[in-house]
């Protein structure tokens, strides 16, 4: 893939999972104080060169399930289903969007059904002007998981996680934070086994060795959960792209993470 240029400064990806601005247990559960906080930190920051990512939550995973989105258009019910995913996803960004532009921080979503097709669900096209154009500007360009067409599969899911993995990828991004609302990355779901030991640092070599034992979500996931993000967080790594996993449902956490400063969290790197 060709690395194209946004501006001078390379660009940092945030992810803010779904598991942090939703209830993932309830189905349509925003949690718009955890937003309206989120947002403070962001705009505290007051970072150039950031785009936001965030994903589905209990918003778009249950109905994206209910219909099987992600295994493509095989018959005509899934239509509105489809358009149901896309709507839903549009509702939680809104919200999103909202806590942001309240304070000021001048936020533009780009909807990714509009700008993206995939093939066989890997990012086959990306209209990336606006993104550009956008983060040039001085924009904080923010963007999410969403249902969008696929040249193969008629329809599919684009997880979050792929986008953040190829945009950081695309743009040379200086670093990578995923925000989720676990601690960092566990050698077992932490949810599931209490026992459940939190990495500090690994290699990619380190996270490759352990790569099957990672699970994927208690909740609703279409996406593949934890081990689905480590999947697509890969390449990135592998191309040099650092990439901090953190608790976004603690306060400041984000903050100190988008400042580089010292936070418990998972460090991935190359080496
Ligand atoms: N080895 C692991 N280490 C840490 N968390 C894990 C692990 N295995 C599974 N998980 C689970 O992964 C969940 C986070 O992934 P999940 O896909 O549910 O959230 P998300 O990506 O924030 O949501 P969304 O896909 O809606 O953006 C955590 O809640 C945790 O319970
Ligand atoms: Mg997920």
């Amino acid at each position: 893939m060709r690395v194209s240029r946004l501006s001078e400064l390379k660009p940092v990806i945030l992810k803010i999972g779904g598991s942090v601005i939703t209830d993932k247990n309830r189905e349509l559960a925003a949690r718009t104080q955890e937003m309206s906080r989120l947002a403070e930190e962001i705009q505290k920051v007051n970072a150039k060169n950031l785009i936001i990512v965030h994903g589905g939550g209990s918003f778009g995973h249950p109905v994206a399930q209910q219909y099987a989105i992600k295994e493509g258009f095989k018959e005509e019910t899934q239509k509105i289903g489809f358009a149901e995913t896309h709507h839903i996803m549009t509702v939680l960004n809104g919200l999103f969007m909202d806590a942001l532009i309240w304070r000021n921080v001048p936020a533009v979503s780009i909807t990714p059904s509009s700008c993206i097709i995939t093939r066989k669900g890997r990012i086959q096209c990306f209209e990336e002007n606006p993104l550009k154009m956008l983060s040039k500007m001085g924009f904080l360009p923010v963007t999410y998981g969403d249902a969008v067409f696929d040249s193969d599969l008629g329809f599919t899911i684009l997880s979050g996680d792929q986008l953040v993995s190829y945009i950081a990828t695309k743009f040379n991004a200086e670093r990578i934070i995923i925000g989720v609302d676990v601690d960092g990355l566990y050698d077992a779901d932490p949810k599931v086994e209490k026992t459940a030991k939190m990495f500090k640092h690994l290699t990619l070599a380190e996270l490759k060795a352990l790569q099957n034992k990672l699970g994927e979500s208690v909740a609703c996931d279409v996406t593949g959960g934890m081990s689905g993000k480590i999947a697509e967080l890969m390449p990135a790594i592998e191309r040099g792209i650092p990439a901090t996993i953190v608790n976004a449902t603690k306060p400041n956490y984000i903050y100190k993470a988008l400042k580089g400063e010292k936070v418990e969290a998972t460090l991935i790197e190359k080496e």
